[in-house]
């Protein structure tokens, strides 16, 4: 496996397999990687000719007192973790590579950017946003992977490459779950045992709202309240940031639930903020 640090060299390498007629697969991620990573790299493998993955901790989508300075990091292991996944070449850039001196341009997102997630992490999507358009710009993937853990990511980088006609298919592929339904998550790493078994409480509400869902509930108040419930009986959560039934293309909020819906969930526990989400039919 090749390790590449600098985007222009990045560029070349890609240029060339891509004007051999080959294909290239891209898998953006920050590190840490977990099986979720790997499911997203196993479909880049076997689906092109060539997998590329980048690991960049990108500071540009990260609030101030977030948590950016103690995001976990474990370049050795994740190395080890890409090559065994089969990956051709590991893009690892430093910050300074990405954003150097005079860096000025941001990539917007409009509205998709501000609801859920970007109503409680202002600029986190412009910051995601404009990482990406850079990445698919070096890379110039034939396809670009992503996961539904985060869905509104993913909805996010299909509109920015619709908008912006940026020649690369975008797959997002099912969220990875632990053994009891966890989502996989680099920031698990954060969560003590105690905290670990409370945080099964946002799949459990999801699971719950489902139910409801299958079972006939229309309201989308109904569900909401069902979610918080089950979030409630958690004491270690010390705050919920939005849990209900949204609409899969736009986010809004469901006024009545027909057809698909997004059940999702951010929360609080302690400092570690968690999300997941499930996708139903009514
Ligand atoms: P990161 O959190 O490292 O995630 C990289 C990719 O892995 C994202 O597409 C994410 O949705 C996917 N992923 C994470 N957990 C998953 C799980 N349990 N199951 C399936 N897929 C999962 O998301 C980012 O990095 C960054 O915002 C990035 C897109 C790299 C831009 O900086």
């Amino acid at each position: 496996m090749e390790v590449i640090r600098i985007p222009k060299v990045m560029q070349g390498s890609a240029r060339a397999l891509l004007s051999r007629g080959k294909t290239v697969g891209l898998v953006p991620t920050m590190g840490a990687l977990h099986g979720g990573h790997l499911r997203l790299l196993r479909a880049c493998r076997e689906e092109n000719d060539a997998a590329v993955a980048s690991i960049f901790v990108n500071p540009a989508q990260f609030s101030a007192g977030e948590d950016l300075g103690r995001y976990p990091s474990d370049l050795e292991g994740d190395l080890e973790k890409l090559e065994a996944a089969g990956v051709d070449t590991a893009f690892v850039p430093a910050v300074e590579a990405m954003y150097p001196e005079g860096f000025s341009t941001r990539v917007e997102v409009g509205g998709l950017g501000e609801k859920l997630c970007g109503a409680f992490r202002p600029g986190h999507f412009g910051g995601v946003a404009t990482v990406v358009t850079k990445l698919l710009n070096i890379v110039s993937p034939t396809r670009a992977y992503f996961g539904a853990k985060d869905y509104q990511q993913s909805v996010i980088i299909r509109r920015l490459v619709e908008d912006l006609d940026i020649p690369t298919e975008v797959v997002v592929l099912p969220t990875v779950r632990e053994e009891d339904g966890l989502a996989m998550s680099s920031r698990n790493r954060y969560l003590g045992p105690e905290e670990r078994r409370a945080a099964l409480a946002l799949y459990r509400s999801l699971l719950l709202a489902g139910a409801k869902i299958k079972e006939g509930a229309r309201n989308p108040d109904q569900v909401r309240a069902a979610m918080l419930e089950a979030l409630s009986g958690e004491p270690l959560i010390t705050e919920v940031q939005y849990a209900g039934a949204y609409d899969p293309d736009t986010l809004d909020p469901l006024e009545e639930i027909e057809g698909g819906a997004l059940l999702a969930v951010a929360a609080k526990l302690g400092e570690v903020r968690l999300i997941d989400n499930i996708v139903v039919e009514a």
